[in-house]
C-alpha cells in the first residue's frame, strides 16, 4: 500500500477543541500561579513570532516547572482534545512556536525548565533541560573545560528544546553538523502523556527505530522535548577569525577547499555575505564598522580553531590568506589581532537578521543545494528573480560551506514593503523554491517548516515524503493535539488556520 495513495490520514487542524472552564481550572490548580496565566499582557509577547509577522492567540499560557507537570498538561489536553503549542525562546524563523489564530490552543512554555542537570567531562556529555538558553550551556561547558559546538545569532535567546525541535544549524555546522549530530539522548512527553526516557547517552544503540531522531526536527508535532543529553567537544585553545573580501562565490568556495586541504578540520565557520548585507548591518546596527577598506562584492567570515596546547591558528591562516591574495583569489583580508576584534567581526555576521528586521519586510528563504552547485545558483537565481520581479533586490547570505543560503528578496527601493510583500510574496516564494527544487535542493535548510513554509512544502514535496510524514504523525499523535498547523501539511480538505504565509 502506498501511503500517499491510501485514504487520507485523519490528521487535520480542525480536530482539536477549545478548553472548557473545567480544564482551565484543573490546569490552574495543577500548575499554580507561576505556571498558569490567562492575562493578556503576560501572554502578549509570546503570541507573535520573532519577525513580528505572524500573530496568534491562546486560551492560556502554561509554564510547567517539571516533566511531571508537562505530563499532567498533556494528559488533560489529550482527554479533551485540546491543542498544545510548545514554545522555547520564541526565536523561530518560520513561526513554528506561534499558536493558531483561533485561540483554542494552550501555549506551553518550557522556559521554567532551565536546569543543566549534569555535566560530565568524562563522558563529554551535558544533560540540559529544554528551557536552557544556548549561551548558558556554552558557558557551563567552558566551566568544565569543554565546549558545546553549536552557535547562532540568537544564542542569547534560543533554548535547547527549540533548537532540538527545529534541528537548528548555525555557524559551526561545517565541522560539527546540525543539532541532530549533537543530541545523544532525549527525554520527551509523548502525545499520550507518557514520558519517553531516552536520556542515556549511548554512543552506539541499534535498537531499531530511533525515536530520538524522530523528535529532533519534529517542531513539537510528535511530543514535547523536556531534556536532552548533548555532546560536548574539547575546549577551544585558540581561534583565528578572519574577514576576507573577494569577487565571487565561486572564488569563495575555491578558497574554502584550499584552506581545508591545508588545515584539516581547523576551519569551522565559512560564512558568506554580499556587500549589500554588510552595508545593511553597518546602516542598522550600532557600534559596527567596515573591517576592510574598499567595497568587495563578497565578504567571507572565517573561523579556524585549535585545541588547547596546539599551535595558534592565527599564523597559519594569515599565511594561507597571504598566498590566496598573491594568487589573485582574494582581494583583501584581515585577521583579528585579539578577542575583541574577533567578536567585532562576528557581530557583523550575527546581526544580519536583526539588521534585516530594521530594514523592513522581505520575502525570506532558507534554501540548500549541493555545496558545489551553490555558487552558480547564487548567480543564476539572483539574475532570474531580479528579471522576473521588477526592481526587486536579492540579498543572499549565510552558510556557503554548508550549501545553505538565506536567499532573501527585498522590495524595490522606495516601495511600500508590506504592500509589495502582500502582492508579490507568494509568487516570489514559489519562483525561488522552484529554482531550488530544480537543483534537488531543499526549501528549508535549517529553519524548519513551521507555519511559513507549510504551503510551499505541501506544493513542492514528493508525495511519498508527505505520505510517510503524515503516517508518522498519525501513529504518534492520533488525536492531532501536538502543535497542529505546523510542519505536517494537513489534508487538502482542511484549511490551515495560519496568518501570513508569504514570508
Ligand atoms: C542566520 O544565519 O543569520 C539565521 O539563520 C537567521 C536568518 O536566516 O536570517
Ligand atoms: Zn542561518
Amino acid at each position: 500500500m502506498n501511503w500517499h495513495r491510501a485514504k487520507p490520514s485523519r490528521y487535520s487542524t480542525r480536530m482539536t477543541c477549545a478548553p472548557d472552564a473545567t480544564i482551565l481550572a484543573a490546569l490552574e490548580r495543577r500548575l499554580g500561579p507561576k505556571g498558569f496565566t490567562r492575562d493578556a499582557q503576560e501572554m502578549a509577547p509570546w503570541l507573535t513570532d520573532w519577525r513580528g509577522s505572524v500573530h496568534g492567540q491562546a486560551a492560556a499560557l502554561l509554564s510547567p516547572a517539571s516533566v511531571e507537570e508537562v505530563q499532567a498538561i498533556v494528559c488533560l489536553a489529550a482527554d479533551a482534545r485540546v491543542a498544545i503549542v510548545p514554545q522555547g525562546g520564541n526565536s523561530s524563523m518560520v513561526a513554528g512556536a506561534t499558536p493558531p489564530v483561533d485561540g483554542r490552543a494552550l501555549l506551553l512554555s518550557l522556559r521554567r525548565m532551565n536546569a543543566i542537570r549534569s555535566l560530565s567531562p568524562e563522558d563529554n556529555v551535558a544533560v540540559a533541560e529544554a528551557g536552557v538558553i544556548l549561551s548558558d550551556l556554552h558557558d557551563a561547558a567552558v566551566g568544565i573545560g569543554r565546549r558545546f559546538p553549536l552557535s547562532l545569532g540568537a544564542k542569547g535567546t534560543a533554548r535547547i528544546g527549540g533548537l532540538i525541535s527545529t534541528n537548528a544549524g548555525g555557524t559551526q555546522v561545517l565541522r560539527f553538523g546540525t543539532m541532530r549530530s549533537l543530541v545523544l539522548g532525549i527525554e520527551a512527553v509523548l502525545p499520550s502523556g507518557e514520558r519517553f526516557d531516552g536520556l542515556s547517552a549511548l554512543r552506539k544503540d541499534n535498537r531499531g527505530y530511533d525515536l530520538r531522531q524522530l523528535l529532533i526536527g519534529a517542531e513539537g508535532t510528535l511530543g514535547i522535548v523536556t531534556a536532552a543529553s548533548l555532546r560536548l567537544v574539547p575546549a577551544v585553545g585558540a581561534r583565528a577569525v578572519a574577514w576576507v573580501g573577494l569577487r565571487t562565490p565561486h572564488d569563495a568556495l575555491t578558497l574554502l577547499r584550499r584552506l581545508e586541504a591545508s588545515t584539516g578540520e581547523a576551519i569551522e565557520s565559512f560564512e558568506a555575505m554580499p556587500a549589500e548585507a554588510l552595508e545593511m548591518v553597518l546602516r542598522n546596527i550600532p557600534a559596527t564598522r567596515a573591517p576592510l577598506t574598499g567595497r568587495h562584492d563578497w565578504n567571507i567570515l572565517i573561523e579556524a580553531t585549535a585545541p588547547v596546547g596546539a599551535p595558534d591558528p592565527v599564523e597559519r591562516l594569515t599565511a594561507l590568506l597571504g598566498d590566496a591574495a598573491g594568487d589573485g583569489l582574494i582581494e583583501d583580508a584581515t585577521v583579528a589581532a585579539n578577542e575583541s576584534q574577533a567578536e567585532a567581526l562576528w557581530k557583523l555576521r550575527e546581526t544580519i537578521a536583526e539588521a534585516e528586521r530594521v530594514d523592513g519586510p522581505a520575502a525570506k528563504h532558507d534554501v540548500s543545494v549541493p555545496v558545489s552547485v551553490m555558487p552558480d545558483f547564487l548567480v543564476e537565481a539572483s539574475r532570474a528573480v531580479e528579471r522576473q520581479f521588477a526592481q526587486s533586490r536579492v540579498l543572499a547570505f549565510g552558510h556557503l560551506g554548508d550549501g545553505n543560503i538565506h536567499f532573501n528578496v527585498q522590495p524595490p527601493v522606495g516601495a511600500d514593503g508590506k504592500a509589495w510583500l502582500a502582492r508579490e510574496g507568494a509568487a516570489v516564494n514559489a519562483f525561488v523554491h522552484d529554482l531550488v527544487v530544480a537543483r534537488a535542493g531543499s526549501l528549508s535548510a535549517e529553519h524548519g517548516i513551521g507555519q511559513l513554509r507549510l504551503a510551499e512544502f505541501a506544493r513542492t514535496a514528493d508525495p511519498v515524503r508527505l505520505g510517510a510524514l503524515r503516517a508518522i504523525k498519525q501513529a504518534l499523535d492520533p488525536l492531532g493535539i501536538m502543535n497542529p498547523g505546523k510542519l505536517v501539511p494537513a489534508n487538502v480538505d482542511s484549511s490551515l488556520e495560519t496568518a501570513d504565509v508569504t514570508r
